[in-house]
């Protein structure tokens, strides 16, 4: 069942977060609602403009269209991560989508507010919510100076005007993370502070956590165990950390690295111990299930079991390899 992504992050605001799950494929489709029926979790399923150039739009939707009737007792949001102007409009356009995303945090501040509100207006339109970006998602390193930090961390002020003057709907922050699997060095974690000064200037309002895959260390030891060759420092955000950025107003968090890092490891084993098959179908299946107990797993984290709304007895529908 598709909601609007705004009621999905009014209901969840301060109790749990929705996962918020970057997905491209077929496997990660499967997995990602067969997770979410097992935990009866909302969930948003999320394609980013380069997911939408890799499987092509209409693909992307015919997946979700597949997985609706397959697992008809997930409650889930479809959203647009990481758009710019032209994406955002063609995502709206297309009717397939309960959300978008414009990611304007690179330009200055006037013009982020100007390029948000554009689209804003167009999203409002058509009953659209939108989350906009202030700050930079960069990560923050321990031998940067105090000023350093600052500019990258989003400034509250500036988020409590930002969102007054754009309309947006949710607000990506940075308060530390970045994307992909290199995300924090030495002692750095979530800078609550900043987020508990943000939640003051914006009681109530839905803030979104970028960069929220935890990257376990198990996961890198044992890809690189089956031949990769993964930084084996990487780290990404403590998952012991998520109640409390719930609590302070992290209503949705992105995962996209987390369940790459899954792909990896189970193709690279089963490649590595069955060097004679050829087969996709044998690592895919496990690949679905992995990630499927993944998302279950997340969302446990996040709070969010049993928290779909209308889902009294949801079927897992199973994959076939044959
Ligand atoms: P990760 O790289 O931590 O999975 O973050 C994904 C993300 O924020 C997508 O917008």
């Amino acid at each position: 069942m598709r909601h609007a992504t705004i009621e999905l992050l009014q209901a969840a605001y301060g109790r749990y977060a929705l996962g918020a799950f970057n997905v491209s494929s077929m496997e990660q489709v499967h997995g990602l609602f067969r997770g979410a029926a097992q935990a009866r979790a909302p969930i948003i399923v999320q394609f980013t403009r380069v997911m939408r150039n890799y499987a092509h739009p209409r693909m992307l939707e015919a997946l979700l269209r597949g997985a609706e009737e397959i697992y008809p007792a997930v409650v889930f949001a479809v959203h647009h991560d990481h758009g710019d102007e032209a994406s955002c409009a063609e995502a709206m356009a297309s009717g397939h989508y309960n959300s978008v995303m414009i990611d304007a945090s690179h330009q200055p501040f006037a013009e982020n507010v100007a390029t948000t509100r554009r689209v804003v207006e167009q999203a409002h339109a058509r009953g659209l919510a939108v989350e906009a970006e202030l700050g930079l998602l960069q990560g923050i390193e321990d031998e940067m100076s105090v000023d350093a930090q600052e500019a990258i961390l989003t400034d509250p002020a500036q988020a409590e005007e930002f969102v007054r003057r754009t309309g947006c709907d949710s607000l990506a922050v940075a308060i530390g993370t970045s994307h992909g699997a290199y995300k924090f060095s030495g002692q750095q974690g979530l800078h609550f502070d900043r987020l508990a000064e943000i939640q003051t200037r914006l009681p109530g309002f839905p803030l979104v956590l970028h960069g929220g895959s935890a990257v376990p260390v198990r996961e890198v030891e044992r890809i690189n165990a089956a031949g990769g060759q993964l930084d084996p420092s990487a780290c990404g955000v403590a998952e012991s950390e998520l109640p409390r950025a719930i609590a302070s107003g992290i209503t949705k968090v992105n995962i996209g690295t987390d369940g790459r890092l899954i792909w990896t490891r189970v193709h690279r084993e089963f490649f590595q111990q069955s060097p004679r098959e050829f087969d996709f179908m044998q690592p895919g299946k496990t690949y679905v299930e992995e990630f499927a107990a993944f998302v279950a797993a997340k969302c446990a984290t996040l709070g969010a079991v049993g928290k779909a709304a209308g889902a009294a007895s949801p079927v897992a529908a199973e994959v076939k390899s044959d």
